[in-house]
Protein backbone atom coordinates (compact mmCIF):
# COMPACT_ATOMS: atom_id res chain seq x y z
CA UNK A 1 0.00 0.00 0.00
CA UNK A 2 0.92 3.36 -1.28
CA UNK A 3 1.88 6.17 2.06
CA UNK A 4 -0.31 9.23 1.76
CA UNK A 5 2.11 11.60 0.43
CA UNK A 6 2.96 15.35 1.75
CA UNK A 7 0.55 16.91 -0.59
CA UNK A 8 2.04 20.34 0.78
CA UNK A 9 5.57 19.83 -0.21
CA UNK A 10 7.00 21.85 -3.35
CA UNK A 11 7.93 20.81 -6.39
CA UNK A 12 11.30 20.35 -6.44
CA UNK A 13 14.20 22.55 -7.76
CA UNK A 14 16.12 20.77 -10.06
CA UNK A 15 20.03 19.94 -8.80
CA UNK A 16 21.67 21.31 -12.18
CA UNK A 17 20.72 24.56 -10.77
CA UNK A 18 23.30 24.35 -7.29
CA UNK A 19 26.67 24.93 -9.06
CA UNK A 20 24.75 28.34 -10.27
CA UNK A 21 23.72 28.81 -6.76
CA UNK A 22 26.94 28.56 -5.21
CA UNK A 23 28.56 30.97 -7.55
CA UNK A 24 25.28 33.46 -7.11
CA UNK A 25 26.65 32.83 -3.30
CA UNK A 26 30.37 33.20 -4.05
CA UNK A 27 29.88 36.34 -6.04
CA UNK A 28 26.81 38.00 -4.00
CA UNK A 29 25.46 39.31 -7.34
CA UNK A 30 21.73 39.06 -6.07
CA UNK A 31 20.83 42.43 -6.92
CA UNK A 32 19.07 42.28 -10.34
CA UNK A 33 20.36 45.83 -11.32
CA UNK A 34 24.29 44.65 -10.57
CA UNK A 35 25.51 43.73 -13.62
CA UNK A 36 24.47 43.29 -17.58
CA UNK A 37 22.16 40.27 -18.42
CA UNK A 38 20.93 38.97 -14.75
CA UNK A 39 19.02 35.78 -14.18
CA UNK A 40 15.99 38.62 -14.06
CA UNK A 41 16.35 39.62 -16.99
CA UNK A 42 17.41 36.03 -18.59
CA UNK A 43 14.31 34.90 -17.16
CA UNK A 44 11.87 38.16 -18.35
CA UNK A 45 13.02 37.34 -21.97
CA UNK A 46 12.76 33.59 -21.58
CA UNK A 47 8.91 34.17 -20.25
CA UNK A 48 8.11 36.21 -22.37
CA UNK A 49 9.19 33.45 -25.25
CA UNK A 50 7.36 30.43 -23.38
CA UNK A 51 3.98 32.50 -22.81
CA UNK A 52 4.34 34.66 -26.62
CA UNK A 53 4.23 38.15 -25.63
CA UNK A 54 6.27 41.19 -26.16
CA UNK A 55 7.24 41.96 -22.74
CA UNK A 56 7.46 40.52 -18.73
CA UNK A 57 8.31 42.27 -15.83
CA UNK A 58 9.63 39.91 -12.97
CA UNK A 59 8.84 40.83 -9.75
CA UNK A 60 8.57 39.91 -5.92
CA UNK A 61 5.30 38.38 -6.39
CA UNK A 62 2.21 37.88 -7.85
CA UNK A 63 0.93 40.39 -5.51
CA UNK A 64 2.90 42.79 -6.43
CA UNK A 65 2.57 41.81 -10.04
CA UNK A 66 -1.40 42.86 -9.70
CA UNK A 67 -0.95 45.64 -7.84
CA UNK A 68 1.88 47.35 -10.02
CA UNK A 69 -1.12 46.23 -13.32
CA UNK A 70 -3.59 48.15 -11.69
CA UNK A 71 -1.43 51.08 -10.37
CA UNK A 72 -0.51 51.05 -14.24
CA UNK A 73 -3.69 51.68 -15.64
CA UNK A 74 -3.93 55.23 -14.87
CA UNK A 75 -7.42 55.00 -12.86
CA UNK A 76 -8.55 57.67 -10.81
CA UNK A 77 -8.39 57.03 -6.23
CA UNK A 78 -11.29 55.04 -5.71
CA UNK A 79 -11.78 53.65 -9.04
CA UNK A 80 -14.13 50.26 -8.88
CA UNK A 81 -12.24 47.08 -9.41
CA UNK A 82 -14.31 43.68 -10.34
CA UNK A 83 -13.05 40.94 -8.71
CA UNK A 84 -14.76 37.25 -8.60
CA UNK A 85 -15.65 36.72 -4.77
CA UNK A 86 -13.64 33.37 -5.01
CA UNK A 87 -9.91 34.06 -4.84
CA UNK A 88 -7.06 34.39 -2.37
CA UNK A 89 -7.38 37.48 0.12
CA UNK A 90 -4.35 39.22 -1.74
CA UNK A 91 -6.23 39.71 -4.66
CA UNK A 92 -9.06 41.99 -3.14
CA UNK A 93 -5.81 43.16 -1.30
CA UNK A 94 -3.87 44.06 -4.53
CA UNK A 95 -6.97 46.50 -5.06
CA UNK A 96 -6.89 48.28 -1.60
CA UNK A 97 -3.34 48.70 -1.94
CA UNK A 98 -3.52 50.56 -5.43
CA UNK A 99 -5.95 52.92 -3.46
CA UNK A 100 -9.33 51.66 -5.57
CA UNK A 101 -12.36 49.55 -4.40
CA UNK A 102 -12.74 46.08 -4.50
CA UNK A 103 -16.32 45.20 -5.72
CA UNK A 104 -16.59 41.32 -5.60
CA UNK A 105 -18.84 39.40 -8.02
CA UNK A 106 -21.17 35.81 -7.44
CA UNK A 107 -19.18 32.41 -8.49
CA UNK A 108 -21.12 29.18 -9.34
CA UNK A 109 -20.41 26.05 -7.68
CA UNK A 110 -18.14 25.37 -11.16
CA UNK A 111 -15.84 27.71 -8.83
CA UNK A 112 -15.90 30.24 -11.72
CA UNK A 113 -17.42 33.54 -12.52
CA UNK A 114 -21.75 33.65 -12.29
CA UNK A 115 -21.96 35.61 -15.79
CA UNK A 116 -24.87 36.76 -14.82
CA UNK A 117 -23.87 38.97 -11.81
CA UNK A 118 -20.75 39.85 -13.72
CA UNK A 119 -23.05 41.86 -16.63
CA UNK A 120 -24.97 43.53 -13.84
CA UNK A 121 -21.85 45.18 -11.86
CA UNK A 122 -19.55 45.57 -14.89
CA UNK A 123 -21.73 48.53 -15.38
CA UNK A 124 -20.72 50.20 -12.60
CA UNK A 125 -17.05 49.38 -12.52
CA UNK A 126 -13.67 51.04 -14.09
CA UNK A 127 -11.52 47.83 -14.22
CA UNK A 128 -12.11 44.21 -14.29
CA UNK A 129 -9.25 41.52 -12.71
CA UNK A 130 -10.33 38.27 -13.11
CA UNK A 131 -8.95 35.85 -10.67
CA UNK A 132 -8.55 32.38 -12.53
CA UNK A 133 -9.29 31.09 -9.14
CA UNK A 134 -7.27 27.26 -8.36
CA UNK A 135 -6.42 27.55 -11.98
CA UNK A 136 -10.67 27.34 -13.17
CA UNK A 137 -10.86 29.53 -15.86
CA UNK A 138 -14.66 31.51 -16.29
CA UNK A 139 -15.75 32.36 -20.13
CA UNK A 140 -12.80 34.53 -21.57
CA UNK A 141 -15.06 35.20 -24.63
CA UNK A 142 -17.71 36.96 -22.49
CA UNK A 143 -15.69 38.21 -20.08
CA UNK A 144 -12.96 40.22 -22.93
CA UNK A 145 -16.01 40.99 -25.11
CA UNK A 146 -18.00 42.89 -22.20
CA UNK A 147 -14.83 44.27 -21.15
CA UNK A 148 -14.49 45.71 -24.95
CA UNK A 149 -17.95 46.99 -24.75
CA UNK A 150 -17.97 48.37 -21.73
CA UNK A 151 -14.37 50.12 -22.88
CA UNK A 152 -12.62 48.83 -19.88
CA UNK A 153 -8.96 47.34 -19.00
CA UNK A 154 -8.77 43.49 -18.41
CA UNK A 155 -6.25 42.17 -15.93
CA UNK A 156 -6.20 38.18 -15.49
CA UNK A 157 -4.56 37.01 -12.03
CA UNK A 158 -3.33 33.80 -13.20
CA UNK A 159 -1.42 32.59 -10.12
CA UNK A 160 -2.79 29.41 -10.73
CA UNK A 161 -2.86 28.95 -14.23
CA UNK A 162 0.23 28.79 -15.73
CA UNK A 163 0.14 26.40 -18.73
CA UNK A 164 -3.55 26.79 -19.11
CA UNK A 165 -5.28 27.48 -22.40
CA UNK A 166 -8.76 29.01 -23.66
CA UNK A 167 -9.21 28.41 -26.90
CA UNK A 168 -6.00 27.10 -27.23
CA UNK A 169 -4.66 30.82 -26.30
CA UNK A 170 -2.62 31.06 -23.25
CA UNK A 171 -4.29 32.06 -20.16
CA UNK A 172 -2.60 35.34 -18.99
CA UNK A 173 -2.47 36.73 -22.33
CA UNK A 174 -5.97 37.80 -23.51
CA UNK A 175 -6.73 40.23 -21.65
CA UNK A 176 -4.30 43.80 -20.86
CA UNK A 177 -2.08 42.02 -18.06
CA UNK A 178 -1.58 38.71 -16.96
CA UNK A 179 0.27 38.26 -13.55
CA UNK A 180 1.51 35.10 -11.91
CA UNK A 181 2.72 33.65 -8.86
CA UNK A 182 6.18 31.85 -8.31
CA UNK A 183 5.19 30.87 -4.42
CA UNK A 184 5.91 27.77 -3.42
CA UNK A 185 2.52 25.87 -4.31
CA UNK A 186 2.79 26.91 -7.87
CA UNK A 187 3.83 25.33 -10.92
CA UNK A 188 6.80 27.22 -10.83
CA UNK A 189 8.38 27.53 -7.02
CA UNK A 190 11.19 29.79 -6.11
CA UNK A 191 9.38 30.19 -2.37
CA UNK A 192 7.76 34.01 -3.30
CA UNK A 193 7.97 35.73 -6.60
CA UNK A 194 5.74 36.91 -9.68
CA UNK A 195 5.77 37.91 -12.92
CA UNK A 196 3.66 40.81 -15.02
CA UNK A 197 3.02 40.18 -19.03
CA UNK A 198 1.56 42.26 -21.39
CA UNK A 199 1.97 43.32 -25.07
CA UNK A 200 1.03 47.09 -24.20
CA UNK A 201 4.59 48.96 -24.01
CA UNK A 202 3.02 52.05 -22.11
CA UNK A 203 1.61 49.98 -19.55
CA UNK A 204 5.04 48.19 -18.82
CA UNK A 205 7.03 51.18 -19.18
CA UNK A 206 5.25 52.22 -16.14
CA UNK A 207 5.07 48.93 -14.52
CA UNK A 208 8.96 48.47 -14.87
CA UNK A 209 9.77 52.09 -13.36
CA UNK A 210 6.91 51.49 -10.45
CA UNK A 211 8.39 48.12 -9.67
CA UNK A 212 12.07 50.29 -8.61
CA UNK A 213 14.06 50.20 -11.91
CA UNK A 214 15.36 54.04 -10.80
CA UNK A 215 17.75 56.42 -12.36
CA UNK A 216 18.38 54.65 -15.97
CA UNK A 217 18.29 51.20 -14.77
CA UNK A 218 15.35 50.78 -17.32
CA UNK A 219 17.69 50.00 -19.82
CA UNK A 220 18.36 46.57 -18.34
CA UNK A 221 14.59 45.46 -19.17
CA UNK A 222 12.49 44.57 -22.71
CA UNK A 223 10.71 47.60 -23.81
CA UNK A 224 10.59 50.75 -25.73
CA UNK A 225 12.80 53.42 -23.92
CA UNK A 226 10.94 56.55 -25.50
CA UNK A 227 8.56 55.32 -23.23
CA UNK A 228 10.91 54.43 -20.36
CA UNK A 229 12.12 58.54 -20.39
CA UNK A 230 8.42 59.27 -20.68
CA UNK A 231 8.00 57.77 -17.28
CA UNK A 232 11.42 58.54 -15.39
CA UNK A 233 11.17 60.13 -12.85
CA UNK A 234 6.95 60.92 -13.01
CA UNK A 235 6.09 57.75 -10.84
CA UNK A 236 6.88 56.78 -7.48
CA UNK A 237 8.90 53.72 -7.15
CA UNK A 238 7.60 51.13 -4.92
CA UNK A 239 10.56 48.41 -5.01
CA UNK A 240 8.77 45.02 -5.99
CA UNK A 241 11.75 43.67 -7.75
CA UNK A 242 12.75 40.10 -8.05
CA UNK A 243 16.26 39.09 -6.40
CA UNK A 244 18.35 37.08 -9.11
CA UNK A 245 18.79 34.02 -6.47
CA UNK A 246 14.13 34.17 -7.27
CA UNK A 247 15.04 34.52 -10.93
CA UNK A 248 17.85 31.08 -11.16
CA UNK A 249 15.04 29.22 -9.32
CA UNK A 250 12.78 29.58 -11.97
CA UNK A 251 14.95 29.88 -15.23
CA UNK A 252 16.25 26.02 -13.92
CA UNK A 253 12.59 24.70 -13.35
CA UNK A 254 11.27 26.77 -17.01
CA UNK A 255 12.59 24.11 -19.21
CA UNK A 256 10.61 21.38 -16.85
CA UNK A 257 7.29 23.55 -17.53
CA UNK A 258 5.23 21.42 -20.27
CA UNK A 259 6.04 18.06 -17.86
CA UNK A 260 4.70 19.71 -15.15
CA UNK A 261 1.50 20.54 -17.19
CA UNK A 262 1.11 17.17 -18.20
CA UNK A 263 1.52 15.50 -14.92
CA UNK A 264 -0.39 18.07 -13.20
CA UNK A 265 -3.14 17.26 -15.47
CA UNK A 266 -2.84 13.43 -15.85
CA UNK A 267 -2.99 13.49 -12.10
CA UNK A 268 -6.03 15.48 -11.70
CA UNK A 269 -7.98 13.71 -14.23
CA UNK A 270 -7.18 10.46 -12.76
CA UNK A 271 -8.03 12.11 -9.30
CA UNK A 272 -11.51 13.25 -10.41
CA UNK A 273 -12.28 10.05 -12.36
CA UNK A 274 -11.81 8.47 -9.06
CA UNK A 275 -13.84 10.66 -6.81
CA UNK A 276 -16.60 11.47 -9.54
CA UNK A 277 -17.55 7.52 -8.54
CA UNK A 278 -18.96 8.41 -5.21
CA UNK A 279 -22.91 9.82 -5.74
CA UNK A 280 -21.76 12.12 -2.45
CA UNK A 281 -18.97 13.90 -4.47
CA UNK A 282 -18.63 16.61 -7.52
CA UNK A 283 -15.87 17.43 -9.53
CA UNK A 284 -16.73 19.97 -11.86
CA UNK A 285 -15.71 19.44 -15.73
CA UNK A 286 -13.34 22.13 -17.43
CA UNK A 287 -14.99 23.96 -20.01
CA UNK A 288 -14.91 22.69 -23.56
CA UNK A 289 -12.66 25.96 -24.70
CA UNK A 290 -10.42 24.91 -21.76
CA UNK A 291 -7.31 22.94 -21.40
CA UNK A 292 -6.08 23.16 -17.67
CA UNK A 293 -3.04 22.78 -15.89
CA UNK A 294 -3.84 21.85 -12.47
CA UNK A 295 -1.30 21.73 -9.16
CA UNK A 296 -4.69 21.08 -7.31
CA UNK A 297 -8.02 19.40 -6.96
CA UNK A 298 -11.55 21.06 -6.42
CA UNK A 299 -14.56 19.25 -5.19
CA UNK A 300 -17.62 19.64 -3.83
CA UNK A 301 -19.61 17.70 -0.90
CA UNK A 302 -23.40 16.79 -1.89
CA UNK A 303 -26.06 15.93 0.28
CA UNK A 304 -23.91 16.40 3.50
CA UNK A 305 -25.13 17.94 6.47
CA UNK A 306 -22.72 20.46 8.31
CA UNK A 307 -21.91 17.83 10.86
CA UNK A 308 -21.28 15.30 7.93
CA UNK A 309 -18.85 17.74 6.71
CA UNK A 310 -16.78 18.53 10.00
CA UNK A 311 -16.22 14.60 10.01
CA UNK A 312 -15.29 14.29 6.63
CA UNK A 313 -12.47 16.86 7.74
CA UNK A 314 -11.70 15.12 10.70
CA UNK A 315 -11.23 11.54 9.71
CA UNK A 316 -9.59 12.72 5.56
CA UNK A 317 -6.60 14.56 8.43
CA UNK A 318 -6.77 11.36 10.65
CA UNK A 319 -5.91 9.54 7.59
CA UNK A 320 -3.01 12.30 6.93
CA UNK A 321 -4.27 13.69 4.22
CA UNK A 322 -4.89 17.25 4.17
CA UNK A 323 -8.61 18.54 2.48
CA UNK A 324 -9.06 22.34 3.06
CA UNK A 325 -12.83 23.12 3.17
CA UNK A 326 -12.70 26.73 2.15
CA UNK A 327 -15.91 27.95 4.13
CA UNK A 328 -15.37 25.50 7.33
CA UNK A 329 -12.07 26.07 7.73
CA UNK A 330 -11.54 29.00 10.41
CA UNK A 331 -10.48 32.58 9.43
CA UNK A 332 -9.99 30.98 5.47
CA UNK A 333 -7.94 33.58 3.19
CA UNK A 334 -10.28 32.40 0.53
CA UNK A 335 -13.50 33.22 2.20
CA UNK A 336 -14.89 36.39 1.60
CA UNK A 337 -16.56 37.26 4.45
CA UNK A 338 -13.39 37.25 6.50
CA UNK A 339 -11.96 40.18 4.13
CA UNK A 340 -12.59 42.40 7.15
CA UNK A 341 -10.68 44.97 5.48
CA UNK A 342 -12.92 45.92 2.33
CA UNK A 343 -14.81 49.11 2.50
CA UNK A 344 -17.73 47.65 1.24
CA UNK A 345 -19.76 44.41 2.47
CA UNK A 346 -21.39 41.66 -0.61
CA UNK A 347 -24.17 39.72 -0.21
CA UNK A 348 -23.15 36.32 -2.39
CA UNK A 349 -25.23 33.85 -1.61
CA UNK A 350 -24.08 31.74 -4.56
CA UNK A 351 -20.72 31.76 -3.33
CA UNK A 352 -20.99 31.36 0.18
CA UNK A 353 -23.15 27.81 -0.35
CA UNK A 354 -20.25 27.04 -2.76
CA UNK A 355 -17.36 27.56 -0.42
CA UNK A 356 -19.49 26.00 2.46
CA UNK A 357 -19.02 22.69 0.94
CA UNK A 358 -15.62 22.80 -1.91
CA UNK A 359 -12.89 21.06 -0.45
CA UNK A 360 -9.33 21.46 -1.79
CA UNK A 361 -6.59 19.39 -1.91
CA UNK A 362 -2.89 19.74 -3.76
CA UNK A 363 -1.72 17.29 -6.47
CA UNK A 364 1.95 18.40 -7.25
CA UNK A 365 2.82 17.03 -10.54
CA UNK A 366 5.40 15.36 -8.69
CA UNK A 367 3.01 12.87 -7.40
CA UNK A 368 2.64 9.77 -8.82
CA UNK A 369 -0.84 7.70 -9.67
CA UNK A 370 -0.35 5.64 -7.37
CA UNK A 371 -0.04 8.12 -4.68
CA UNK A 372 -3.26 9.96 -6.42
CA UNK A 373 -4.53 6.73 -6.06
CA UNK A 374 -4.35 6.65 -2.15
CA UNK A 375 -5.62 10.34 -1.75
CA UNK A 376 -8.91 9.26 -3.82
CA UNK A 377 -8.91 6.55 -1.73
CA UNK A 378 -8.60 7.88 1.71
CA UNK A 379 -11.31 10.54 0.31
CA UNK A 380 -13.99 7.75 -1.15
CA UNK A 381 -13.32 5.97 2.17
CA UNK A 382 -14.29 9.20 4.49
CA UNK A 383 -17.26 9.30 2.62
CA UNK A 384 -18.36 5.86 2.94
CA UNK A 385 -17.72 5.63 6.66
CA UNK A 386 -19.85 9.14 7.44
CA UNK A 387 -22.64 7.88 4.69
CA UNK A 388 -22.76 4.05 6.49
CA UNK A 389 -23.27 5.38 9.84
CA UNK A 390 -19.91 3.87 11.00
CA UNK A 391 -18.60 7.27 12.52
CA UNK A 392 -21.78 8.60 13.97
C1 LIG B 1 -5.59 33.27 -7.01
C2 LIG B 1 -4.38 33.89 -6.40
N1 LIG B 1 -3.98 35.10 -6.84
C3 LIG B 1 -2.90 35.72 -6.33
C4 LIG B 1 -2.15 35.13 -5.35
C5 LIG B 1 -0.98 35.88 -4.77
O1 LIG B 1 0.21 35.28 -5.13
P1 LIG B 1 1.58 35.71 -4.38
O2 LIG B 1 1.65 34.87 -3.14
O3 LIG B 1 2.65 35.38 -5.36
O4 LIG B 1 1.46 37.14 -4.09
C6 LIG B 1 -2.51 33.87 -4.87
C7 LIG B 1 -1.70 33.21 -3.83
O5 LIG B 1 -1.77 32.04 -3.59
C8 LIG B 1 -3.66 33.24 -5.40
O6 LIG B 1 -4.07 32.05 -4.95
Amino acid sequence: MVDIPNVKAAEPIPSQVMSEIIDLMNNGDLFRYNSEGSAAHKLEIEFSKVMGVSFSLAVSSCSAALFLALKSLNLPRNARVLLPAFTFAAVPSSVIHADFIPVLCECRDDYRIDLIDFKEKIKTVDAVLISHMRGHTSDMDIILSECKQADIPLIEDAAHSLGTTWNGKKIGTIGDIGCFSFQSYKMLNSGEGGIFITDNPELFAKAVIMSGAYEHNWIKHQGDQAKFKKWQNKLPLYNLRISNLSAVLINAQLPELNSRIEKGRRNHDFTAEHLNTSPWIFVPKKLTPEERAPDSIQFNLINLDTDEIDLFEKITSQSGLNVQIFGRTKDNARAFWNWQFLPETFELPKTRKMLMSACDVRLPSRLTLDECKAISDVILSAISTIKSGVAA
